[in-house]
């Protein structure tokens, strides 16, 4: 692949109303619960790329037929729990931890041999934290010694044995994993996580009629169970757009003096809007306007207008609810008056890369007082970058994005280096950023 570079003019005012592209979470489970359905589902603003396009790619490997995307819809054919065929060849997971983790799920229960593989940043990321369950379930699964890809999954034929999982660590995508082999097991299998994460699995999975009960306990845990055998049915997802890619926009308009953007039809699962609780306790103008309903999930358009920010220490209650928004909040907290503080975020050291580490080298190299700690980060904000700097994106997206952002604030120019992976989430991201007031270049190098 070519490689990309974003060549990033200082500056810029952001203004307009916008769109961004459908939510990735929300986009792989249609496909997988899609293909599981018995009849045939319909999605409209499937996100087209590249990590649920992996999703995608992959169950057509098993033989299920799927029309599109096209212009966002896709029309899958669903094989029920019991109609996936076995690949051909290994099944590519490309950059996608969400694919590779619920899938591990999803294949554990089937009756043939699989392996999954990824690229060099997905190939050196933890499985363990999915193949231990999957274990304790009953499923014969290798990984690489240090517990990474590639996955071979052994299928025996055999029912799964339930079970009652207590989560080590705050993973939507452990939890969805545990659920998602529930379906294949004997009787009831729950996840208990140690803070609440994004459920659309339980959302998705209620809304094809396949009862998930979850039930809040004291002390913020909750827990979801079901009970394996069970039928999908295949029904309508209109997919909302994905606060994760609107959040760089929030964040752009949040920094930049005279800043006024709308962005519509935006997802505002409660398990994911914690962007907008933190860009508020920052002091963000920020409003939520025309709040529906859209197939069990709530959306808004998203108003925000530049206001003065400061530094805070950030709840860490609030970490789980935007752990993917960490990258760009970082870049809003270098131009927050005042200290900022993150705790309670070292899973931000397992993503698509360690985000602790690569984000303090960046802003670091901006000239940004930026300090890292095992599981977070201190920030020294202040009104401007102080240099110009050549930032390396680690194989990133929101890497890319987040410091394609931090130009807003920059003396002078700033160049990524490694861009060509926004498309793992977001397409069109540099033509939005443009459109709403950014002066952003992409210089392809053979
Ligand atoms: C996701 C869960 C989160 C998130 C990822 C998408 C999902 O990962 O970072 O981008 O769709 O379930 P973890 O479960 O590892 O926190």
């Amino acid at each position: 692949m070519a490689n990309v570079k974003f060549v990033v003019q200082p500056g810029g005012v952001i203004k307009g109303r916008i769109r961004v592209p459908g939510d990735k979470s929300i986009s792989h489970r249609s496909i997988m619960m899609g293909a599981l359905a018995e009849g045939t589902t319909t999605v409209t603003g499937f996100l087209e790329g590249a990590d649920a396009l992996a999703t995608l790619q992959a169950f057509r490997e098993m033989g299920v037929q799927i029309e599109g995307p096209k212009d966002g819809n896709v029309t899958i054919h669903g094989v029920g729990l019991r109609g996936l065929k076995k690949p051909n060849k290994p099944l590519d997971m490309g950059n996608s931890g969400t694919s590779t983790r619920l899938l591990a799920g999803i294949i554990a229960g089937q009756n043939f041999d699989c392996t999954l593989v990824g690229d060099a940043s997905l190939s050196t990321r933890p499985m363990k934290r999915v193949t231990d369950p999957l274990k304790l379930m009953g499923a014969e699964l290798e990984t690489e010694e240090g517990g990474t890809l590639p996955m071979h999954i052994k299928g025996s034929g055999r029912a799964l044995k339930a079970i009652d999982y207590t989560l080590p660590m705050a993973s939507a995508q452990v939890k969805s994993c545990v659920l998602l082999a529930g379906l294949f097991a004997e009787g009831k299998t729950c996840a208990l996580e140690p803070a609440p994460t994004r459920d659309h699995t339980e959302r998705m999975l209620n809304g094809f009629g396949y009862e998930v009960v979850s039930t809040k306990l004291d002390d913020h845990k909750t827990k979801a169970c079901l009970t394996g055998g069970g039928k999908l049915t295949g029904r309508h997802i209109d997919v909302p757009s994905d606060i994760s890619s609107a959040a760089f926009f929030m964040a752009a308009a949040a920094v930049s003096e005279g800043s006024d953007l709308v962005i519509e039809h935006v997802g505002m699962n409660p398990t994911r809007t914690g962007v907008v609780d933190i860009l508020k306790l920052m002091g963000a103008d920020i409003t939520l306007e025309n709040f529906h309903e859209v197939g069990g999930e709530p959306v808004a358009d998203v108003h925000i207008k530049y206001a003065p920010l400061k530094g805070i220490a950030i709840p860490e209650e609030l970490v789980p609810l935007a752990i993917d928004e960490f990258p760009v909040l970082f870049v809003v907290a270098a131009s927050a008056e005042g200290k900022t503080v993150l705790t309670g975020a070292e899973e931000l050291r397992v993503k698509e890369s360690d985000r602790i580490q690569v984000m303090v080298d960046a802003l670091q190299a901006l000239g940004i007082d930026a300090t890292p700690t095992e599981d977070g980060m201190i920030i020294n904000g202040g009104a401007q970058s102080k240099q110009s700097a050549d930032i390396q994106s680690h194989h990133d997206h929101r890497i890319s994005m987040a410091m394609t952002v931090a130009g807003l604030n920059a003396v002078s120019e700033v160049i990524i280096d490694d861009c060509a992976n926004v498309n793992t989430s977001f397409p069109i991201f540099l033509e939005l950023i443009n459109q709403v007031g950014m002066n952003v270049t992409a210089l392809e190098e053979a």
